[in-house]
């Protein structure tokens, strides 16, 4: 049975855009699906607090390819906040449609892009606390404490 793909579905999975990766990316999401194995990776890079380029990379079925694409697209140039919002029936609509047994290509997407987005605030986190004054004394402390109990008596 042949599935009812738009012509803009099919363009996407013929010429996916932002297809790839991105060395030492802000942020990292991956996702794959128990039930159909297919896999999908978001790779962002993060600037001023908006989502300067994002690749991917799919070991996925046609649809999978065609919404990470179409995903892509639309979230680049956002905010980080913006595209924490973003909504798989954005997919959807964008593409004029999906197949019903195809729909969770496009949930896939964005869990995978959630996914990437709160790498990037964890390792925002982990940089700030590293900076922050509280925390090099505490690494003080426990480097000096360290220290005295490895000295012999
Ligand atoms: Fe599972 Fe497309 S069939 S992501």
């Amino acid at each position: 049975m042949a599935l009812n793909y738009t012509k803009k579905t099919i363009d996407h999975f013929r010429h996916p855009k932002n297809i790839g990766s991105i060395k030492d990316p802000d942020g990292l999401g991956e996702v794959g699906n128990m039930v159909c194995g297919d896999q999908l990776s978001f790779f962002l890079k993060v600037e001023k607090g908006k989502i300067k380029d994002v690749k991917f990379l799919s070991f996925g079925c046609a649809s999978n390819i065609a919404t990470a694409s179409v995903m892509t697209e639309r979230i680049k140039g956002m905010t980080v906040e913006e595209a924490k919002n973003f909504k798989w029936a954005e997919i959807v609509e964008d593409l004029g449609g999906l197949p019903q047994q195809k729909i969770h290509c496009s949930v896939m997407a964005v869990e995978g892009l959630k996914k990437a987005i709160a790498d990037y605030e964890a390792r925002q986190t982990r940089a700030s606390a590293s900076k922050s004054p509280a925390k090099k004394k505490t690494l003080k402390k426990v480097a000096s404490a360290k220290f005295k109990s490895g000295r012999k008596k």
